[in-house]
């Protein structure tokens, strides 16, 4: 009997690359234009580092972590997030020496045994990204700027909502104001919640049950508790996005999964994909790198969720994504075959991606072959052709062709080639 994959766990096939690849290639552009720098985090940690970050009464750590005991004894498990690994490397790397804000990013799996749905996987993909050093409003503003570039050069659209959890001088009065909210509902909740409203009242607030939902529609809102310095920070950010004119919600509800989440946090939401709707999500977290034993050193960073980029987009008119070659070289007769060779080389090193056939078949096969190896142009060359120093350019999606005049020189075709289709 074959084996199969395990549930939840997916293969990326040679027909989803494409899109794949364009999304992390523009996600890394414009990481980099923000001044991001990448870090490369082991996807196995020790337990202990997912329980002290994420949170002992998060679903994640209580019911979704990939855990075992090692060879030698050691409870370890496979990082369901990337934050808490890049601040474990962050402290024990010292790269708080190198300067004082480091921008990073990380992109790679992550394990959650949650129960697989569309768009909800055990092994899924994150681009995340971390940066440290400043409490400054506009950092919230520019890393939330920088995930809505991202969707808009992908060609998606999402909503954007944001909340602010406040500080350690402020939450505590809203958790008290919380329990005192569910204490007369208590009989009502799930066992979970019945649970964590003396263990951790914020998470009620993240509870998936509709039923719990319903009871805490009336629940106190953190927006009215925060303290002045939080009240100002959160001010600031709604200021500067509306400046960006990046349009919000502000959702007074949005508690996050994860436990380490400061003043602001925020979520980008589709409609397109059900119920797995929330596409890249993040926060502030400034107390997390002294409580993992560091510095005192604030940040705030966002992951987002690859699958669910990937299924958005392939619902869409892909246009130019999905081209897996730029041209396909159509030649007839030997001569044109053997010029046409030397030509794919030189466009190959024009920096193009091309292929060719080298089978022989007739010129109407070898059209068929560019479509289905997705080439944006077919290019043709034939023995007139050839003579005359020209080239039909087709334009695989709309069909149109155009002769091209070319020079004199052979060694000159590639480059006026690659001008004329302008990729
Ligand atoms: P998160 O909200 O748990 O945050 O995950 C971020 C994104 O990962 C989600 O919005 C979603 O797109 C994707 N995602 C999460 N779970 C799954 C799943 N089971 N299948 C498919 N996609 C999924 C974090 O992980 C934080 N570390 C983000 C962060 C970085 N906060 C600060 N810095």
């Amino acid at each position: 009997m074959s084996i199969k994959a395990l549930k939840g766990f997916k293969d990326i096939l040679p027909d989803e690359v494409g899109l794949w690849q364009f999304i992390e290639q523009t996600t890394r552009d414009v990481f980099h234009r923000y001044g991001l720098e990448e870090i490369k985090v082991p996807t196995l940690e020790k337990t202990e580092l997912f329980v002290r970050t994420i949170g002992e009464s998060t679903d994640i750590v209580e019911k979704e972590m990939y855990t075992f005991t090692d060879r030698n004894g050691t409870s370890v498990t496979m990082r369901p997030e990337g934050t808490a690994s890049v601040i474990r490397a962050y402290i024990e790397n010292g790269l708080y020496v190198r300067g004082s804000v480091q921008r990073l990013y990380t992109i790679g799996p992550m394990f959650r045994h949650e129960r697989p749905q569309k768009g909800r996987l055990r092994q899924f993909h994150q681009m995340s990204v971390e940066v440290l050093g400043s409490n400054s409003a506009m950092i919230d503003t520019e890393v939330m700027a920088m995930a809505w570039q991202i969707l808009k050069e992908i060609g998606l659209q999402a909503s954007l909502e944001i909340n602010s959890l406040g500080c350690t001088s402020c939450r505590p009065a809203f958790k008290a104001a919380l329990q005192e909210f569910i204490k007369v509902r208590i009989s009502y909740l799930c066992e979970d919640c019945q649970r964590r409203s003396t263990t951790n009242p914020l998470r009620v607030l993240d509870c998936k049950s509709d039923h719990c939902q319903a009871e805490y529609v009336s629940a106190p809102s953190i927006t009215d508790h925060l303290c002045d310095g939080c009240c100002d920070h959160f001010e600031k950010v709604r200021q500067t996005l509306e400046s960006l004119k990046i349009p919000f919600d502000v959702n007074p509800k949005m508690v996050r999964g994860l436990d380490y989440y400061t003043q602001t946090t925020f979520e980008l939401i589709t409609t397109e994909l059900g119920s797995q709707g929330a596409i890249g999500a993040g926060g502030r977290y400034d107390g997390l790198v002294r409580q993992l034993g560091g510095p005192g050193v604030p940040g705030i960073g966002f992951a987002m969720g690859m699958e669910r980029l990937v299924m958005l987009l392939s619902q869409k008119e892909q246009g130019e994504i999905l081209h897996a070659l730029d041209l396909f070289l159509v030649t007839q007769g030997d001569k044109a075959y053997e010029k046409g060779f030397v030509l794919m080389q030189a466009l190959r090193a024009e920096g193009l991606r091309v292929m060719m056939d080298h089978e022989g078949r007739s010129m109407k096969n070898q059209m068929k072959q560019a479509d289905k190896q997705k080439a944006w142009f077919a290019l043709i060359l034939g023995t007139r052709e050839l003579e005359n120093h020209e080239v039909a350019l087709k334009d695989m999606h709309s069909g149109e062709q155009e002769l091209i005049e070319l020079p004199l020189t052979f060694e000159d075709w590639a480059a006026v080639i690659k001008d004329k289709i302008k990729i």
